[in-house]
């Protein structure tokens, strides 16, 4: 692809690809502003947006993420230009949900059957297990990070989901509220030269099309 011509989806679908060596050019806050955006753009169930983002960039946290307490090791993640931690707002998710129903409800966005015991079907979502809870608001978080993983394609940038880490030691490490649960690590930063688009090693489309 030459320099300035744009990129559709399909190019960045087929372009994007986990990214674990990383040049040392910072990524700015103009482009984590666009990553942060592109997620916020995200469709989630019944538009509850549980996403919530810690943005890592200083170098002495990014070298803690490369050690083994936080992530078994993956030195790599030091040197990348910004670490989002991506986050489920436990409770915002069923309030939001709640409210977003009702919007719905009232302005006739949503009719008919659906919404027949939409009370009751919230009910249960409220009292439904901390795991069912998690599984849900992850559901909608990890389509955010898509959403972010796409754009940094267009923006020059290479990303990476780690979701081999120490949840708790990453929640004292940033403080954050308890009430959140991380979903996964997104590592950003400008690709190293030597990072070369490997071939994507997938299953057949007959072996995931069920008949
Ligand atoms: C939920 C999730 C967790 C992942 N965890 C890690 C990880 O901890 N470390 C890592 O290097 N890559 C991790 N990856 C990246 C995958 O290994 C990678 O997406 C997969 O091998 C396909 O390769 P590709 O992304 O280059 O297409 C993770 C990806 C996902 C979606």
């Amino acid at each position: 692809m030459n320099k300035g011509e744009k990129l559709g989806v399909k190019d960045a679908i087929l372009k994007r690809h986990s990214v674990r060596s990383y040049n040392s050019k910072p990524v700015t806050t103009e482009q984590i502003e666009e990553l942060i955006n592109a997620a916020r753009l995200a469709p989630s169930s019944l538009n509850s947006q549980p996403w919530r983002f810690k943005v890592v960039s200083d170098r002495k946290t990014l070298i803690k993420f490369g050690e083994k307490d936080i992530s078994r090791k993956q030195s790599w993640l030091a040197d990348a230009g910004a670490i989002i931690v991506c986050c489920a707002d436990m409770a915002g998710y069923i309030k939001d949900s709640q409210a977003s129903a009702f919007f719905f409800r009232e302005n006739n966005l949503i009719t008919g059957d659906p919404m027949d015991g939409i009370d009751e079907y919230l009910e249960r979502e409220v009292s439904a297990t901390e795991a069912a809870k998690f599984g849900a608001s992850a559901m909608n978080v990890g389509i955010s990070v898509s959403f972010m993983m796409l754009r940094a394609i267009e923006l020059g940038l290479g990303t990476c989901w780690v979701g081999m880490y120490d949840e708790q030691k990453i929640m004292e490490l940033l403080d954050i509220d308890p009430l959140l649960r991380i979903v996964g690590l997104l590592a950003v930063g400008v690709p190293d030269e030597g990072d070369l688009p490997t071939e994507h090693n997938r299953k057949r489309l007959d072996e995931i099309l069920l008949p």
